[in-house]
């Protein structure tokens, strides 16, 4: 993996740079910045170096359509503010761009191309639109680790179309997280939540032999109360994964490693409601389970106070409303309590993690805290990432 800092000679180069500014938002407003404060270094040593920079990023999942809602707008000038530099935000169709017209102003320095995702093409990995995107430039640098395990056109394709190099924040993430998994100390206790079920249900299985427990709560922890014999009422969850589940009980024969899940829950009828405690066995039809009850809480604190490695992504109920926040605020506890007398290392990784985690104001006590979310989780799986892979 070539680093653009060895590069040398960017002067007037213009430069694709995928970032992910996949940040939280709520009513066009950003509920949390991490992901625009971690690239600030990666903007700054490419004006320094003054090089011509053309940012690419998506924000949440509009499937190839345009969608007002999911603009990179309030993000474009979120940054704006944040660098004191102007940014041109070019919301025109990416295909009629040309290179020749992209810098016509001298003074332009930064330009923020509109959600990638609106574009059909990104998440096929299509050949033609990599090759467009190219086109626009002379070097690409991927600063986007928590979204390069997406096989996606600006993340893998277009690095046959250009020379391209890993960004100052992707490597930060690889070589923390390298150190991670080869000096972790056991038992490692690795806890998955959210509400991305899809992206991680699939992984738990390949990770049953490298820890000593996983717990599993947010919205994958319905799918195995489900599974388990219970009704789930209202709650999310995804389709078709019995096979998965069950494959992953299989596999725990084998293993040492626990799989804990909730005993106990927190419903509301809606989002908006009060919490109520609920055992699995009395979940009704117009129930939503949104946080993890106080035996499942005392069961994962417990563990926790017994790790020596603490892996966590994914926050354990619907955090937004704070009725159904404290399950994820008293494991966050639990961690950096031990952290304060380092008798745990700990890395939390994902956006909506972070977000809770800063909401609290613990960031400054986990070990490492990662952007990636489902990133994270693979690269903890032993994989080769396609956006990593493409840079090699
Ligand atoms: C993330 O937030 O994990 C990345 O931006 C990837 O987003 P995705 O799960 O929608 O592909």
């Amino acid at each position: 993996m070539n680093s653009i800092k060895n590069q040398g000679n960017l002067k007037k180069k213009k430069i694709l740079l995928r970032l992910d500014l996949n940040v939280p938002l709520k009513n066009g407003s950003i509920a949390d910045e991490t992901r625009i404060v971690k690239i600030i270094p990666i903007i700054d040593f490419l004006i320094k170096e003054q090089s011509k920079i053309i940012i690419i990023s998506h924000v949440g999942r509009p499937k190839g359509k345009v969608d007002p809602d999911l603009s990179l707008k309030p993000i474009c000038d979120n940054l704006e503010k944040k660098i004191k530099k102007k940014i041109r935000l070019v919301q025109k169709d990416i295909f009629t761009l040309k290179k020749e017209d992209l810098f016509k102003n001298p003074n332009d320095e930064i330009i923020f191309l509109e959600n990638i995702r609106f574009y059909e093409e990104e998440e096929k990995n299509d050949t033609n639109f990599a090759q467009h995107l190219a086109k626009l430039a002379d070097l690409y640098v991927n600063d986007a680790f928590s979204c390069s395990h997406r096989a996606h056109a600006s993340l893998s394709k277009i690095t046959k179309f250009l020379p391209s190099f890993a960004g100052l924040q992707l490597e930060t993430e690889i070589s923390a997280l390298k150190k991670v998994t080869t000096e972790i100390k056991k038992p490692i206790t690795c806890i998955i939540g959210g509400s991305k079920i899809s992206t991680k249900i699939g992984i738990i299985k390949n990770l049953i032999s490298k820890f000593d427990n996983i717990i599993i709560v947010g919205g994958m922890a319905n799918n195995i109360i489900e599974y388990k014999g219970n009704q789930i009422g209202k709650s999310i969850k995804e389709e078709n994964c019995d096979v998965m589940i069950k494959e992953i009980f299989e596999t725990l024969k084998n293993h040492s490693c626990k799989v804990t899940f909730p005993e106990d829950v927190l419903i509301g009828k809606n989002l908006d409601d009060e919490p109520q405690i609920k055992e699995l066995n009395n979940i009704k039809d117009d129930d939503l389970i949104l946080d993890i009850g106080p035996k499942t809480l005392d069961k994962i604190k417990s563990i926790i106070r017994n790790s020596e490695t603490v892996l966590w992504n994914g926050p354990a109920g619907y955090f937004e409303n704070p009725n159904f926040a404290n399950g994820s605020y008293e494991i966050a506890k639990a961690i950096t309590k031990k952290n304060k007398d380092n008798s745990i290392y700990s890395v939390v990784g994902g956006g909506d993690t972070i977000a809770l985690i800063n909401k609290i104001k613990v960031v400054e006590n986990f070990n490492f805290v990662s952007t990636a979310g489902g990133a994270f989780l693979e690269y903890l799986e032993g994989k080769e990432l396609p956006g990593i892979k493409a840079l090699n």
